[in-house]
């Protein structure tokens, strides 16, 4: 159990990384009220990446290790990392100023409300990656027919989402949502790394996949395509044994 002091040397180092990241020009972090205005809705590649590279989002991206990795393996692309949570984003960001990388950006948002952030047809690719798998809230899953539906919102025809979990009840779960919607997947597997890896990217490690993969749990990857006309429609309640 963590000491009082310790607990305080935790808030001030969060703190001082809020306060730092407030000056990194490749955070944006709108204000709540701000939303329905967001200066870079539409505009992410005009007024933020000035080029007019393909944009991909990592949703969820925790310290925004696919963020980071990719950026550097595609300087011709754009990436930026999604999450709520502050002091993970930092680490990302942090990384990505030292390294000196202009093709990766940060968003610290909810995703409930991600579609307040991209305009119509601007993301060309989305990253899941060990996202929550809300066993009790359905509709809550970062792959449900509610936050399908966002993303329909931004994404271009042809865009890819790929899905990387260590969660079964996830992974099997926007299958069948998929299934349900007529969606063929381009590709999914239950064991990742139980065979040769089809794309080097699928070898990026987040932290979370990390810890994941030391408790010896198997991975789980599933690629599909959307036709962002056609409205996703929800499944009745999927449960899972993990
Ligand atoms: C289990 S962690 C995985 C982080 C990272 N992708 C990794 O693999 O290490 C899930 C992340 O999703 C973020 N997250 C979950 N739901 C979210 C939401 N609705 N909006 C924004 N971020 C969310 C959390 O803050 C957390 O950082």
């Amino acid at each position: 159990m963590l000491t009082p002091g310790a607990y305080k040397n935790m808030a001030k180092n969060k703190l001082e990384k809020f306060a730092e990241m407030a000056n990194f020009a490749n955070v944006v972090q709108p204000a709540e009220l701000m939303v329905q205005n967001f200066e870079y809705k539409g505009k992410w590649s005009s007024d933020f990446f000035h080029n007019d590279n393909p944009i991909t989002l990592e949703l969820g991206c925790g310290k925004g290790e696919y963020t980071v990795a990719l950026s550097q393996a595609y300087p011709e692309r754009n990436f930026i990392g999604v999450d709520i949570k502050g002091a993970r984003i930092w680490k990302g960001a942090k990384m990505a100023l030292e390294g000196n990388i202009k093709n990766a950006g940060f968003l610290r948002t909810r995703i409930d409300m991600i579609d307040n952030f991209f305009g119509a047809e601007e993301v060309s690719e989305i990253w899941i990656t060990f996202a929550d798998p809300q066993p009790k809230k359905q509709n809550k899953r970062l792959t449900s027919a509610y936050f399908l539906n966002l993303y329909r919102r931004f994404l271009k025809p042809g865009a890819i989402v790929n899905l990387k979990t260590d969660s079964r009840l996830l992974h099997f779960y926007t299958l069948e949502l998929l299934k349900a919607n007529n969606i063929e997947p381009i590709m999914h597997t239950d064991d990742l790394y139980g065979s040769p890896l089809p794309d080097v990217n699928l070898g990026i490690k987040t932290f979370y996949e990390n810890m994941f993969l030391q408790e010896g749990k198997r991975i789980t990857y599933l690629k599909f395509s959307m036709d962002i006309n056609k409205p996703i429609v929800e499944i009745p309640k999927f449960e899972f044994e993990e």
